[in-house]
């Protein structure tokens, strides 16, 4: 089993960095030398990702533009003889980029949703724009091995972290089945979403990366649940809790939440 597309939902408003996501996609942030979206896009590439989906919101077109070709520049930068930054910009070359508009902020399923019909492969790895996990192997790579030796298309396995019990009222939290997990690898009989610390069935929280098979994209339209309209991937997970099997992978290594203003400067201290 390979993975061979990914799906990333960057169309957020980003109003934590208001006001000056007005112009620039929080995802094109520097860590070092790069934005947090390349860092992202080499995480989908190091599994052998070769087809990304962006899904954007209007306004933020600079994100794809930062994979695509810039033939005056490039030639300029040949005039002048900067063959290792020409290098260096033609990495994307051979990706296949893909990009689709979220028209209204509808809930992360509600993202996913706008590349369904992208989608061609059994499984599609997600990549929310917000979370890097930073360790021996990143969060994906991580994810794609237990869902290898899993061998079955059918599975979807969720990054999960350990969280403070006061804290779990911010994540989707997975209920375990103790029998059926090993190690890092959990097997989920429950999910719920943002519960209060004492409601909920374990201080394991689902955080922004994901493998799902197809037919949960086939699930999210029917995914409205009781969020005001929003469709969310949570909602479609635990409509098919009976129908395929989903684990919570308990990543190693350290996240960084780069959407708020904390989590991004911690990741420039650490990383950049
Ligand atoms: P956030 O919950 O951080 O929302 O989304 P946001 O709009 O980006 O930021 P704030 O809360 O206003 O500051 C987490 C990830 O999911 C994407 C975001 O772009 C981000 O990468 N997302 C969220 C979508 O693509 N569409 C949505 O409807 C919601």
């Amino acid at each position: 089993m390979k993975l061979s597309q990914a799906i990333l939902p960057v169309a957020g408003l980003g109003t934590r960095f208001l006001p000056w996501t007005k112009v620039v996609p929080k995802e094109l942030l520097p860590i070092g030398r790069v934005p947090i979206i390349a860092l992202l896009v080499d995480e989908a590439l190091s599994v052998g990702v070769k087809e990304i989906c962006f899904v954007i919101s209007e306004g933020k077109e600079a994100i794809p533009e930062y994979f695509t070709g810039h033939p005056e520049l490039e030639k300029q930068l040949a005039a002048r003889g900067k063959s290792e930054m020409l290098r260096e910009l033609s990495k994307y070359d051979e990706v296949q980029f893909h990009t689709v508009y979220q028209r209204e902020m509808r809930g992360d399923g509600h993202a996913i949703l706008q590349a369904a019909s992208w989608v061609h492969s059994p499984t599609v790895a997600v990549l929310f724009g917000d979370d890097l996990i930073v360790g021996a192997k990143n969060g994906l790579q991580q994810l794609a091995s237990a869902w290898e030796k899993l061998d079955d298309p059918t599975a979807a396995v969720l990054a999960v972290q350990n969280v403070p019990k006061e804290r779990v009222s911010k994540y989707g939290i997975i209920d375990i089945d103790l029998q059926a997990s090993t190690g890092r690898l959990k097997r989920v009989k429950g999910l719920v979403e943002k519960p209060k610390p004492d409601k909920a069935p374990s201080t394991l929280g689902i955080v922004g990366k994901y493998l799902i098979p197809r037919s949960t994209l086939d699930v999210l339209p029917k995914a409205v649940g009781s969020h005001g309209g929003e469709i969310r991937l949570i909602d479609a997970l635990m409509a098919q809790l009976k129908e395929i099997p989903i684990y919570g992978y308990e990543f190693e290594g350290k996240r960084y939440d780069t959407g708020t203003p904390e989590g991004y400067k911690e990741a420039v201290k650490d990383l950049g």
